[in-house]
């Protein structure tokens, strides 16, 4: 049953936050306490990114992710949330061989508890996808700049609109987002002048990742703002813990604690009541 004193986040907000030009808070999520804290600091949106293949699964790139991971995931953060608009991401090829299997792959993730989907790009067909999706009642967001999916066909981790006619191409190619249903677009890693641009040209909120300062709202990786997952971190992130220290600090702790039985001492352990332990001592000296 839902909680009476929780109003949820909901697509209409987005919008209404962007008209009141108040700031849209996102963070990805893939665990359910994590989610629950997002939650509970009052974050307006959880992403269940595929950027998951790198901080949970190990991966180099989202590639290697599978629509079956994201469902996992999805329904673990689902579980956690009840406040924040969960969106998940559509992982690689989950929507590109057919309008069927898309609308098919997004149902599951919706199924398993996200409110939207995110999905990469604006071709022609892509385009047609998110039409789909929205008439059969799927909320959408897009993604564009930088767009991870297409790590091999770009060749790299190269910031997109930097030139004025690139800029015009990414308005372009958000504005037919927004024409064929998508409610918000994450812009990634672009100029904060285009973003801004960009920004103030739609009608739906931005969502910015190393896009600058005037995106309607910000999103980052909530391993990189905690300073958990160190493989890489990019420039556009401010590091606000490091969880990374704390964390082999008690594993350290533990294994040395261990090994020099200090762990566990009398307070974390059972015991057998007087009388059974006398019988099993008797047995022992007998
Ligand atoms: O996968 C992800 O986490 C994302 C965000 C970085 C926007 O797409």
């Amino acid at each position: 049953m839902a909680n009476e004193n929780i109003k949820p986040v909901t697509v209409r907000s987005f919008q209404k936050l962007k008209s009141l030009n108040e700031k849209i808070t996102m963070l990805t999520a893939y665990d359910c306490s994590t989610a629950k804290y997002i939650d509970e600091c009052g974050v307006d949106s959880i992403l269940i990114g595929d950027s998951l293949g790198m901080t949970v699964l190990g991966y180099n790139s989202t590639i290697n992710v599978t629509i079956e991971d994201m469902i996992t995931f999805t329904k673990a953060v689902s579980s956690g949330v009840k406040r924040a608009l969960v969106i998940a991401d559509m992982p690689f090829l989950s929507y590109h061989a057919s309008k069927e299997n898309t609308v098919l792959n997004a149902g599951k993730l919706i199924q398993s508890g996200a409110k939207a989907v995110k999905l990469e790009g604006a071709s022609d067909f892509i385009l047609e996808e998110i039409n789909h999706l929205t008439q059969s009642g799927i909320n959408v967001v897009g993604h564009l700049g930088f767009t991870p999916q297409y790590i091999n066909t770009i060749g790299g981790y190269f910031i997109q609109g930097k030139s004025y006619e690139n800029t015009l191409k990414l308005l372009d190619a958000a504005k037919k987002l927004e024409e064929n249903g998508a409610f918000a677009i994450v812009l990634e890693m672009v100029p904060e002048e285009s973003a801004k641009y960009i920004s103030e040209n739609l009608n739906i909120p931005t969502i910015g990742i190393g896009a600058g300062r005037y995106c309607d709202g910000q999103v980052l990786v909530i391993d990189d703002i905690i300073g958990k997952y160190s493989e890489h971190v990019p420039k556009f992130v401010k590091q606000y813990a490091n969880v990374k220290e704390i964390m082999k600090r008690a594993i350290s702790q533990y294994n040395t604690e261990v090994k020099d039985r200090i762990f566990p001492s009398p307070e974390y352990t059972f015991n057998l009541a007087e009388e059974e332990r006398e019988k099993l001592e008797d047995l022992i000296t007998k």
